[in-house]
C-alpha cells in the first residue's frame, strides 16, 4: 500500500483527459497533476526544448513526492521516456504510447488500416510505429500530424466550426486515401474533440491512450504493491498559466469534490 499521489503531467489540459478513466478505475487513488499551459504546444517545438521542460516538470513532481510520474502527453512520452527513466531511476515513469500500441496491435489484423494522429514531435519520432511493430508486425500504419488541434483545444474552441473545418482539413483526405479504419488519438488533447471525429467519421474504431494507459498504471501498481488506500491528499492541479480553460476543466472533471489548483512555473531556459 502506497498513499502517496502519481503525478501526471502534459503540456497543458490535454493529460487531463485521462483522469476520469483513473478516478473511475482506480477511485482511491490520488493525483498531482502538472499543465504546462504557459508553454503549450509542445509538439511544435524542438525535441531539446522538450526535453528541458518535461526534465523540469519530473523534478517538480519528484519534489512533490509522488509514488509514479505519468507522461500524459504522447508528445513527451515519445521524446522523453527513456531520458526520464533513465534519469529518474527509483520511480516508475509510465509514458502513453506503449499501452495504445499494445491495443491497436490486439485488435487489429493486416486487413486493418491504422491511421495515427499526433503532433508534429509525436509524428516525426515514428514512436508509434515502433511500438505497434513490437507487439505485431506488418500492420498497415499510416500517421499524420494534426498540429492547428492543440492550440484550438487550448483556446477551448472545441464544439465550433472552425474545430470541425480543422478536423476534415486534416482527416478527409488521410482517412479516405489511406481506407483508415482504425484511429488512435496519439495526443492526449485529441479526446476533446473525440466527438466531432466521431460524428464525421462514425465507421472508425478509436483508440484512446489516455484510456488505454490506466491498465498500465494499475499494473504497475499492483506488481509493486504501491495501490493506495483510503488516502486523505487532496488532488492537486497545477499549471504554468491558470488559464480559464484549465480551471474550467477541472471544474468539469471533479464537480462534487474537493481539489487544489495552484500556479507553479519554470525558469525559461
Ligand atoms: N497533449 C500532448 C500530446 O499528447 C501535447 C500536445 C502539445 O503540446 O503539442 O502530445
Amino acid at each position: 500500500m502506497d498513499n502517496r499521489p502519481i503525478g501526471f503531467f502534459d503540456s497543458g489540459i490535454g493529460g487531463l483527459t485521462a483522469i476520469p478513466y483513473l478516478a473511475k478505475s482506480l477511485p482511491e487513488e490520488r493525483i498531482v497533476y502538472f499543465g504546462d499551459t504557459a508553454r503549450t504546444p509542445y509538439g511544435s517545438k524542438a525535441v531539446n526544448t522538450i526535453r528541458i521542460f518535461a526534465m523540469q516538470i519530473a523534478e517538480f513532481l519528484k519534489s512533490q513526492d509522488v509514488k509514479m510520474i505519468v507522461t500524459a502527453c504522447n508528445t513527451v512520452t515519445a521524446t522523453c521516456l527513456p531520458l526520464l527513466r533513465e534519469k529518474y531511476p527509483d520511480i516508475p515513469i509510465i509514458g502513453v504510447i506503449k499501452p495504445a500500441a499494445e491495443k491497436a496491435a490486439m485488435i487489429c489484423s493486416r486487413e486493418n488500416h491504422i491511421g495515427i494522429i499526433g503532433t508534429k514531435a509525436t509524428i516525426s519520432n515514428g514512436a508509434y510505429e515502433r511500438e505497434i511493430g513490437n507487439f505485431k508486425s506488418g500492420l498497415d500504419i499510416h500517421s499524420m500530424a494534426c498540429p492547428i488541434f492543440v492550440p484550438l483545444i487550448e483556446e477551448g474552441i472545441i464544439t465550433d466550426d472552425i474545430m470541425t473545418l480543422s478536423v476534415r482539413h486534416y482527416l478527409d483526405d488521410f482517412i479516405g486515401s489511406n481506407h483508415i479504419d482504425t484511429l488512435v488519438l496519439g495526443c492526449t488533447h485529441y479526446p476533446l474533440i473525440r466527438k466531432q471525429i466521431e460524428t464525421l467519421y462514425p465507421s472508425l474504431k478509436i483508440i484512446d491512450p489516455s484510456q488505454e494507459v490506466i491498465g498500465r498504471i494499475r499494473a504497475v501498481l499492483t506488481e509493486r504493491d504501491m495501490l493506495a488506500e483510503n488516502s486523505s491528499f487532496l488532488n492537486t492541479f497545477y499549471a504554468s498559466d491558470l488559464s480559464d480553460n484549465f480551471i474550467n476543466m477541472i471544474n468539469i472533471i471533479f464537480k462534487d469534490e474537493d481539489f487544489k489548483v495552484a500556479f507553479k512555473s519554470f525558469d525559461i531556459k
